[in-house]
């Protein structure tokens, strides 16, 4: 869902209900943090050789009537659903596929000749100026639990903000020393890691945060 640059390689993929791959955008499921800082959609994945067997068998409505519309009536092995962009496949005709027509052929068949992926020259340490703490803590840490407006691992950042709306401190005392409030929910884990100063900043940039 909306991932970039990926690709899907020597693989065995096999009995899985709805679809073997599913390569879709965001809007193809509720309760995704609509912020408006994130791309939607999946570009640039390259599907290249893996084996596909027996998936899609019982798939759902939306990718049967997405296959009507390609006159298929078939178990998918790839199904994607986006306007993503730069998105290729390999020997397409392997596989039982929807909604690939505009993936182009990939112009590379496997990923042998790549020794490594990290850059030759490591890039600098990041300055992190005071004031992008509690943007760069919440982006960094935070936004993996919580969402603004939906249920993650965590409460959402709307029912954090309507407890602790008027109260910095106590959101910063509680993330630093969490105890277990809702039956629900796992533990969340203590972020004193973070330090006095960065706690208050990310309290003070949830209880701002507007999406
Ligand atoms: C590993 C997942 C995880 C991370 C990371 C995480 N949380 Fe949580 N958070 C939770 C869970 C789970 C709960 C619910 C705990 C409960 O109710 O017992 C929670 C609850 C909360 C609450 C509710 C407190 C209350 O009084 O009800 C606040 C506030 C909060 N988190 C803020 C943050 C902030 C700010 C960060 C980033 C610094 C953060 N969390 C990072 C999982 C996480």
């Amino acid at each position: 869902m909306a991932a970039d640059q990926v690709i899907i390689e020597s693989n065995i993929i096999s009995n899985n209900k709805t679809a073997g791959i599913l390569i879709v955008d965001h809007s193809s499921a509720a309760n995704v943090s609509d912020d408006p800082e994130s791309e939607p959609n999946p570009d640039n994945v390259s599907v290249l050789d893996n084996v596909m067997l027996n998936n899609g068998y019982q798939t759902i409505p939306a990718i049967k009537g997405l296959m009507a519309l390609e006159l298929k009536y078939l178990e998918p092995d790839v199904v994607h659903i986006s306007k993503g962009s730069g998105n290729c496949i390999a020997n397409r005709s392997r596989y039982k596929t929807v909604g690939v027509g505009d993936f182009t052929d990939c112009d590379f068949d496997n990923t042998d000749q790549i020794i490594t992926y990290l850059l030759d020259t490591p890039v600098a340490p990041r300055e992190i100026a005071a004031s992008e703490r509690g943007q760069i803590a919440y982006l960094g840490v935070c936004s993996g639990c919580h969402s603004y407006n939906g249920r993650l691992i965590g409460p959402s950042i709307q029912t954090i903000q309507a407890l602790y709306f008027d109260n910095p401190e106590g959101l910063a005392a509680y993330i630093a020393q969490p105890i277990k409030k809702r039956d629900d929910y796992p533990e969340m884990p203590s972020q004193a890691y973070l330090g006095e100063e960065t706690l208050q900043a990310v309290a003070e940039y949830v209880l701002s945060r507007e999406k």
